[in-house]
């Protein structure tokens, strides 16, 4: 069923619309999935074999909750939450097309996600995230993730939404 859209500011003050998507939109994700760069981006992801990368967002959009943002009729990142089997927290990743980086698109993204989770009750939101990824740690710092864990380089980070 189709999600209404709501639509936000880019840091240059262009709009962009975000919405909770459907399968109907699988085919303009993969679109940007297509182009994606670099791919694998993090931790092996979006994968770099097509029919890797497909079967990957097919998955995605079975078992979790995919947050897309657009301009005009191309999705320009997607963002998914994979609820754990409590349903009371889950994992959430993020990748924002390269074009359209740096300018708080993600940002928004995460914090639509975690306003979302918090009404429905979840206690908490974790990721895991690579050391060197300062762009992603950095946007997950701001909006409240802290680290959870003790590794040194690919590491756990969590928020607490209630
Ligand atoms: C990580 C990612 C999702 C961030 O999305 P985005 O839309 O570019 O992020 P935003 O513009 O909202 O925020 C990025 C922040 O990093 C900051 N930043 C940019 N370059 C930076 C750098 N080299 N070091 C530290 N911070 C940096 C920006 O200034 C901004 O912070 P600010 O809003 O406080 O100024 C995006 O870069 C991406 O898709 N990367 C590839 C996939 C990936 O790594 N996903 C995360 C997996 S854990």
């Amino acid at each position: 069923m189709k999600q209404e859209r709501i639509t936000r500011t880019d840091k240059t003050g262009h709009s962009f619309d975000m919405g909770i998507s459907c399968l109907e939109d699988v085919p303009p994700l993969l679109e940007m999935y297509r182009t994606f760069s670099p791919r694998p981006a993090s931790q092996g992801l979006p994968p770099e074999d097509s029919e890797t990368c497909h079967n990957w967002v097919r998955n995605l959009f079975t078992i979790g909750d995919n947050l897309l943002a657009w301009r005009g009729g191309s999705v320009i990142a997607h963002a998914a939450l994979v609820p754990d089997t409590n349903c009371k927290s889950g994992e959430f990743v993020i990748f924002v097309d390269k074009k359209e980086r740096n300018l708080g698109i993600g940002t928004h993204l995460t914090r639509f996600t975690l306003e979302r989770y918090r009404q429905r009750g979840f206690d908490s939101i974790w990721l895991t995230v690579n050391v060197t990824n300062y762009v992603a740690v950095r946007l997950y710092r701001k909006v409240g993730f802290i680290y959870c864990d003790t590794e040194c380089y690919e590491r756990t980070m969590i928020i607490k939404l209630t």
